[in-house]
């Protein structure tokens, strides 16, 4: 009665996405499980999180109330107990909460017999997310429901982008948590003080994920990193960057990386870097400084079982 989602990250068009950009987002190995453990005992349902400890429906939090709206999509009313567990680091880019609400989703589903097609486990997690989030684009949710490599378009819909070759990201942790619904109202403040050039941003970022698409497709790996590193420069300019971000970016350019940008909301979370072979040199550079730090693959088909084999360090 397990349900499984993948974390991810964005290689190009994470907040422009909000705006109707087209995003190029990639499912990584980490992700969430969770399973339905009992029923019927007479409380009220709840979540357990190992690292976060037990959530109560009715206790006030945002979890509480973003299981809450999980169960009232299912039309659950039955007391229902969920342990998830995710391998995924909260709050940093790489999708951890669409994770969740995924993972919970596929598992209340098992428990009542059904199964979720990958476009329902993501209706059901937005849900969730717009709990956490507000006005999530909903692109976390679709990548976290499918893994591999989708196109994604808010209000239209996701392509799957077929790989040439596989990709090698190392990913690190700036060490600082960061709110994505702070940083889309930061983006959204912007845009109201700014639109003009707000918006020409992204519309210059749909460009650039019009080419990562089609560098994916060609397996174009020197071309994937221009564009990595040109978002980058863009996602500066809206001002979500950070000085850890910067750092962790510089350290992976200097020591070989095709490309590199922030993934997700920025304002802390993780830095992913294209690599061309082996990350061994990044790595160590980023540990170097005491940085928390891994290799994801992103293969050229999505594979369920791959959020088992995680290597973090
Ligand atoms: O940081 P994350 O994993 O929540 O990613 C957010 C991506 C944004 O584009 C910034 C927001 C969104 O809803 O797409």
């Amino acid at each position: 009665m397990n349900g499984n989602a993948f974390g991810k990250v964005i290689l190009c068009g994470e907040h422009a996405v909000v705006y109707g950009t087209p995003a190029i987002a990639a499912g990584i190995h980490l992700g969430a499980t969770a399973q339905v453990v009992t029923n019927n005992t007479g409380a009220q349902s709840s979540f357990v999180l190992e690292r976060m400890g037990r959530v109560t429906v009715g206790d006030g939090t945002d979890v509480a109330r973003a299981f809450e709206a999980l169960l009232k999509q299912f039309g659950e009313t039955r007391s229902l107990h969920v342990e998830a567990s995710t391998e995924l680091p909260a709050a940093a880019g790489l999708g951890c909460s669409a994770a969740l609400g995924v993972a919970i989703s596929r598992a209340i589903a098992a428990f009542r017999g059904e199964t979720l097609s990958p476009a329902q486990a993501t209706e059901f997690a937005m849900a969730w997310e717009r709990v956490f989030h507000g006005n999530p684009s909903g692109v976390d949710a679709a990548v976290a429901a499918r893994g591999g490599c989708i196109q994604f378009v808010r209000g239209v819909g996701l392509e799957e982008i077929k790989l040439a070759a596989p990709l090698t990201l190392a990913i690190a942790h700036t060490g600082v948590a960061s709110s994505t619904r702070v940083m889309v109202e930061g983006v959204s403040k912007l845009r109201e003080k700014h639109p003009e050039q707000t918006n020409a941003i992204f519309d210059q970022i749909g460009v650039l994920s019009r080419r990562a698409r089609h560098a994916l497709e060609h397996g174009d790996l020197r071309a994937l990193g221009e564009v990595m590193r040109e978002n980058q420069g863009h996602l500066e300019s809206l001002r979500v960057s950070s000085p850890e971000i910067d750092s962790l970016c510089k350290i992976a350019r200097t020591h070989g990386a095709l490309g590199e940008k922030l993934t997700g909301a920025g304002g802390g979370g993780c830095v992913v870097a294209l690599v061309d072979g082996h990350a061994d040199d990044i790595l160590g550079a980023w540990r170097k400084q005491g940085v928390q730090c891994f290799v994801a693959h992103v293969h050229r088909t999505a594979r369920t079982s791959d959020h088992s084999s995680a290597v973090v360090s």
